[in-house]
């Protein structure tokens, strides 16, 4: 019994894993910059920054737009394209961005 179960599950878990291309999301990322600036960081006060986000942070946003849990005309929109690997690859590269970060003295 025990002869099967480990294979089986070695080969569910590895299935339900994918490591993220972080190559792939810098490519993907062309079709986002118009909005959210090449660097990550939006010239449109209307859009947010996701220079340093975390991915899991962005990829639960792709992800709530792409089910319309979360609603945006245009994020609706782009989200509705892409695929699950792609939100992931998308993810990893805006949160691999450095941000730093001045606190207002006041
Ligand atoms: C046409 C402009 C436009 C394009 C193109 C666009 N976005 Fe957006 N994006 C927006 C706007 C506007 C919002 C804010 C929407 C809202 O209020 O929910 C947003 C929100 C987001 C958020 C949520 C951020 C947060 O702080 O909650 C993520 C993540 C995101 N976009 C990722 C992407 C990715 C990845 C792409 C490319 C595949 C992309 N966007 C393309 C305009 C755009």
């Amino acid at each position: 019994m025990y002869k099967l179960v480990v294979p089986c599950l070695v080969l569910c878990l590895s299935s339900l894993s994918y490591a993220a291309d972080i190559s792939n999301g810098k490519a993907l990322s062309a079709q986002c910059s118009a909005c959210h600036g090449k660097d990550g960081l939006s010239r449109d006060p209307e859009t947010p920054n996701l220079a340093g986000l975390s991915s899991l942070y962005i990829e639960k946003a792709l992800v709530d737009y792409k089910k319309g849990v979360r609603q945006d005309r245009r994020m609706s929109l782009m989200a509705q394209g892409l695929s699950k690997s792609q939100i992931k690859d998308l993810a990893a590269w805006y949160s691999s961005f450095e941000v730093t970060v001045k606190v207002p003295e006041i």
